[in-house]
């Protein structure tokens, strides 16, 4: 690992919190809650970590993350993510979690955010980490399920900055859910949502008109339209790439295809970002390397992503005085 990259100060603005979910955690989790697992270790459960596409992955994702149950689990879940990023040198997470897929499964939402949050909050006390915590809707699911959630998360407002929108990205765009990005917004909720991850370039740009984010999560499906290009850069409207996830899930064949400097040049708030670590080969560190590596970016532009995630987080100007 290059020094330069991992004594760098990092803000990470686009991570599931159950995607950070390693092997050795699932084992762990299972056994304290009883579960059966269908692999017999963690060597078999990472083997199936072979996706072809976006739904390849969700289906492993939403399968794991079931061993998730306590609030307790979910304290252990968001603390090892925390701790991994300690070390690389992360000094600002926005991180997103899925609630509908564990109150689904009859978790209390209270659970979840209480362990999630409470590890945040150690974190902030203990090395000063800032955080802000992202809710996002499941897209394959109804607009009225995302509303229900919305509902739940009532008492919880104070812990939550922000709305998001994730899953199947295919037949689910961002037009599904105008109404309830407009209600999340009337309550104050600032606004993202993943878009032209597979999905094309116009569900970037419904995501801007329709649904009103201010960020869009991946956006690389951008590259293919010069016109939203220019609007993005001209706007500087911030994409979460994720680089070492597009390549797991076959967005590109090859790091050496990434479009992430094509779009750097062309003026975009791009930033790096780590996604679904635990699936994707690598946290913060391994991101900057694969584009260091795998696309031949400079240190300078190493810097400028790095500087483009603190322009693009949602830190007071003071705090991001701090970082830079
Ligand atoms: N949920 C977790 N990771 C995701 C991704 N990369 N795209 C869409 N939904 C997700
Ligand atoms: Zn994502």
């Amino acid at each position: 690992m290059s020094p330069f990259i991992s004594e760098l100060p990092k803000v990470e603005l686009h991570l599931h919190i159950e995607g950070t979910l390693e092997p050795e955690m699932v084992f762990a989790l299972a056994k304290r809650n009883g579960i059966t697992l269908d692999y017999a270790d963690e060597s078999a459960l990472q083997a199936a970590y072979q996706f072809s596409d976006l739904q390849s992955f969700l289906n492993v994702y939403y399968q794991g993350m079931q061993v998730l149950q306590t609030e307790q689990d979910f304290f252990d879940l968001t603390w090892a993510y925390l701790m991994r990023s300690q070390a690389e040198n992360v000094r600002h997470v926005e991180i997103f979690f899925d609630p509908q897929a564990h109150t689904d499964r009859g978790v209390a939402f209270a659970d979840v955010i209480g362990g999630i949050g409470r590890a945040l909050a150690q974190a902030r006390q203990q090395w000063g980490l800032t955080s802000h915590l992202i809710m996002s809707f499941l897209r394959h699911l109804s607009q009225e399920s995302a509303f229900e959630t919305l509902r739940q998360a009532e008492p919880f407002r104070q812990q939550l900055a922000g709305i998001g929108l994730d899953s199947a990205e295919k037949d689910n765009p961002p037009t599904k859910f105008r109404e309830v990005y407009a209600a999340a917004a009337a309550q104050g909720y600032r606004l993202v949502a993943h878009a032209g991850e597979e999905g094309p370039a116009s569900y970037i740009r419904d995501a801007l008109d329709v649904l009103q984010v201010e960020r869009i999560d991946h956006g690389v499906a951008a590259i293919h339209d010069a016109p939203l290009m220019a609007r993005l850069a001209q706007e500087r409207i911030p994409l979460t790439v994720c680089p070492l996830s597009n390549l797991k899930l076959r967005v590109i064949n090859d790091m050496s295809e990434h479009p992430m400097l094509a779009l750097l040049h062309a003026g975009l708030c791009v930033t790096v970002n780590s996604d679904d670590p635990a699936y994707f080969g690598g946290y913060m560190n391994a991101n900057y390397a694969a584009l260091q590596q795998g696309l031949g970016a400079s240190n300078d532009e190493i810097l400028q992503l790095a500087l483009n995630s603190v322009e693009a987080c949602w830190l007071s100007a003071a705090e991001k005085a701090v970082l830079t």
